[in-house]
């Protein structure tokens, strides 16, 4: 009897400083005082671009896996005042501010690292460093990513800079849409595989790191390369595909 209740003691004690740990360490992670500030709905009246902004922000992405404003914006999220809190350069206007438009990519590209390698090969990163004018990140997928890439978003804003007009390599809008195209096409197939046919799933691992390589060269809009890769991606995940759908018509 005594056995069991000192094990019983052992058990509440054990869970009790459990409980201690779990509120301190939510505490030391939930400071924001970006979020907690810019979320106040005053600011649809007050400043209503400060509104719009956190709007876009809250339930993308980016709010989903825990990037928050300082991510990109820099800054002190543990000060309660405004003035404390913005850092020096807040101003996207202001060339050394994290989201100065031609410093975008290199603010990106902290995270999205395997993106980033392959844009700075790109003739697009050239000609933003020299003459401050050609896409950055923002410029396809959003500057608070909730329209991510789909084909269309993608498609038009490639022809703003692409077109008959100005003769700016306007033939890189078709091959852009066929190779966007095979990439959409691939990843449906890969979906119906990896649920019907669960036997191949190395094969499909590796198609699907395939299908990430090429997401991540796409980036250097070096099309020769990118429309190569495509090509056999969807080779290969067709050939897959028809295995598997033949495995389950038996
Ligand atoms: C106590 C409230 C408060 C806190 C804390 C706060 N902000 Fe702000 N923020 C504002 C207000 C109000 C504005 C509108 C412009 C102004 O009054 O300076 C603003 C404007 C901005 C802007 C737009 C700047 C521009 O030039 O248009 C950005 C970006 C921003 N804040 C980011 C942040 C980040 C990042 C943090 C945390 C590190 C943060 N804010 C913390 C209240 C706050
Ligand atoms: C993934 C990166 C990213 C995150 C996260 C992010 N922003 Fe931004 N934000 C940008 C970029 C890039 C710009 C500049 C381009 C533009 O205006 O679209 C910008 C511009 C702004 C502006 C307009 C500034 C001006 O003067 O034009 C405001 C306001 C703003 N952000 C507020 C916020 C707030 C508040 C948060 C957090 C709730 C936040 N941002 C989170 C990337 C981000
Ligand atoms: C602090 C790190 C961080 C920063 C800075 C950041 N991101 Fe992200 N981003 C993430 C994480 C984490 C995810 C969600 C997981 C993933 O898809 O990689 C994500 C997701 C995305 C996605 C969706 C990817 C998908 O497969 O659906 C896009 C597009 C994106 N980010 C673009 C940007 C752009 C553009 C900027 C700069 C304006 C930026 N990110 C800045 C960390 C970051
Ligand atoms: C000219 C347009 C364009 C520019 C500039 C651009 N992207 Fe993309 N990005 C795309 C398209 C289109 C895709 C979709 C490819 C696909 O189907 O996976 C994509 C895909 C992505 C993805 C998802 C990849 C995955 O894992 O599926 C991320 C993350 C991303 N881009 C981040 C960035 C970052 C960071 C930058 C700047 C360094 C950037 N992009 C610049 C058009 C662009
Ligand atoms: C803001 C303008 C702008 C946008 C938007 C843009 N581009 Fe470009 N792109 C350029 C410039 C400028 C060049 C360099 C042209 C040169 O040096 O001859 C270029 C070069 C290219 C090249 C290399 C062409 C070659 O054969 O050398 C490809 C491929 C390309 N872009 C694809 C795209 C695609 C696909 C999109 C949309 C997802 C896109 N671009 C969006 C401005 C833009």
């Amino acid at each position: 009897m005594k056995n069991f209740k000192s094990i019983f003691l052992g058990l509440f004690v054990i869970t009790f400083s459990l409980f201690f740990v779990l509120i301190i360490n939510t505490n030391a992670f939930s400071v924001d005082t970006c979020v907690d500030c810019h979320k106040d709905k005053k600011f649809r009246v007050q400043d209503k671009k400060v509104f719009d902004y956190f709007n876009k922000w809250k339930g993308s992405v980016h709010d989903i896996a825990g990037v928050t404003c300082v991510d990109c914006h820099g800054g002190d999220p543990s000060k309660a005042k405004k003035e404390q809190a913005h850092p020096k350069n807040l101003s996207p206007a202001d060339a050394s501010s994290m989201v100065y438009y031609k410093n975008i990519p290199e603010t990106c590209g902290k995270c999205h690292e395997a993106v980033y390698v392959n844009f700075v090969k790109s003739d697009h990163y050239k000609v933003l460093k020299e003459t401050g004018r050609g896409p950055v990140c923002t410029t396809c997928h959003g500057s608070l990513v909730t329209n991510v890439y789909y084909t269309s978003i993608v498609l038009s804003t490639c022809i703003s800079c692409h077109n008959q007009q100005n003769q700016n390599h306007p033939e890189v809008i078709n091959t852009a849409e066929q190779i966007l195209h095979r990439l959409n096409v691939s990843q449906g197939y890969m979906k119906w595989t990896s649920i019907h046919y669960k036997k191949k799933s190395g094969e499909l691992i590796k198609l699907n790191s395939l299908y990430q390589k090429i997401a991540n060269s796409w980036h250097q809009f070096n099309f020769a390369t990118t429309e190569k890769d495509s090509n056999k991606l969807l080779s290969e995940v067709k050939a897959l595909f028809h295995e598997a759908y033949k495995g389950k018509k038996k």
